[in-house]
């Protein structure tokens, strides 16, 4: 298996500004210590509550939002020490697919123009070759031709994100961010985008950070799925192990309010109690402490090491030494 891209402790804090001179007031711990291997062909799955960091893991691996710390190594290079000039050359390979596919279109432009903007840029084709690309691109997201002279908003939600799907694919790139790609869409016709999504991957040889709230979804979809709890990863497993033997509490808790996802867990639900604290002051210790069943005095003074616990399954708990269940009985 290839690495793509090796992220270590990758950080993004956001400072407000206070004040006319733009003082530097609050910061926003929104991702800590973001570390992972993300392997060339697979599918890495992001769940978690809103908030928790998703979407900025998504903008710092891609350089969209500067990071603060850490790596992000990208054939050699590490795309975390670049600035916009120099992370040119690698934007095409880097693609993002949002929630709203009119965030990425321009209502003025038709689906043709939209798809050649990126082709043209990169000199991906000649002006002779586009139409003959265009409709490649078309076809290979399920669409017509003729969707090439119409305008966004002629498009139904399902059509319209298949166009930003395409547009991400234009410019031939090896990895795709889908930050909650399918979210919006009616259930039949996020099935049919994930099943696209995934022959374009078979197709292309694509690499997929998945961004979700949908557990139950990811479930099908991702090769490993990593739980974020106020933007440090709590857990991160190959997908069967994590619905199976999920070993963080916060992951257990998560897995227990959605109990399609795993039809075999017992059906007793976990709430949690407490609101989600503010990513303005995480809590000291392991951010989960003053929402988790088990918290004792380490967790509120020391933050967890995130451990494999069974070969690629690993968590940050002091709790957990092993998959076994006695465990949780007798945390650290
Ligand atoms: N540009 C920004 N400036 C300040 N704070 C930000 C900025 N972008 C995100 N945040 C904060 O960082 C934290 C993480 O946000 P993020 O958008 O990554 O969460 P998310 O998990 O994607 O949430 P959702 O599921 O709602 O999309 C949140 O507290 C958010 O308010
Ligand atoms: S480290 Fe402590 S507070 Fe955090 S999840 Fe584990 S038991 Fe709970
Ligand atoms: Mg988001």
């Amino acid at each position: 298996m290839t690495t793509l891209l090796e992220i270590r402790n990758l950080s993004k804090h956001f400072d407000l500004r206070l004040g006319a001179f733009g003082e530097r007031g609050a910061r926003v711990h929104a991702l800590d210590d973001f570390s992972v291997d993300i392997a060339e062909g697979e599918t890495l799955s992001i769940v978690g509550e809103s908030g928790c960091g998703k979407s900025t893991t998504g903008f710092a691996i891609l350089n969209l939002h500067h990071p603060s710390g850490g790596s992000v190594l990208y054939k050699g290079t590490d795309l975390a020490q670049l600035d916009e000039d120099a992370m040119r050359p690698f934007r095409r390979d880097l693609q993002i697919v949002f929630q709203d596919p009119y965030s990425t279109l321009n209502p003025r432009m038709t689906i043709g123009e939209a798809l050649s903007e990126p082709i043209l840029f990169h000199k991906l084709a000649s002006k002779a070759d586009l139409p003959a690309r265009l409709a490649q691109l078309l076809q290979d997201v399920g669409l017509s031709a003729r969707f090439a002279s119409r305008y966004p908003h002629e498009l139904s939600g399902g059509q319209r994100q298949r166009v930003a799907i395409a547009r991400a694919l234009a410019c031939q790139p090896r990895f795709i961010v889908c930050d909650e790609a399918i979210s919006a869409l009616d259930v039949s016709v996020q099935a049919q985008i994930l099943n696209l999504l995934l022959d374009l991957q078979d197709k292309y040889g694509l690499t997929y950070l998945f961004i979700a709230h949908d557990l139950a979804v990811v479930r099908h979809i991702s090769d490993r799925v990593g739980v974020m709890y106020l933007g440090r990863l709590a857990e991160l497993a190959p997908a069967a192990n994590l619905f199976a033997t999920p070993l963080h509490p916060y992951t257990r808790a998560l897995l227990s309010a959605v109990p399609e996802a795993n039809p075999r867990a017992p059906r007793n639900r976990q709430m949690l109690q407490g609101e989600v604290p503010s990513p303005l002051a995480p809590p000291p210790g392991c951010r989960f402490h003053t929402r988790c069943p088990l918290a004792r005095g380490l967790c509120r003074s020391q933050t967890p090491a995130f451990r494999e616990i069974t070969p690629g399954h690993l968590t940050a708990c002091h709790a957990v030494t092993s998959p076994t269940a006695t465990n949780w009985e007798t945390p650290a």
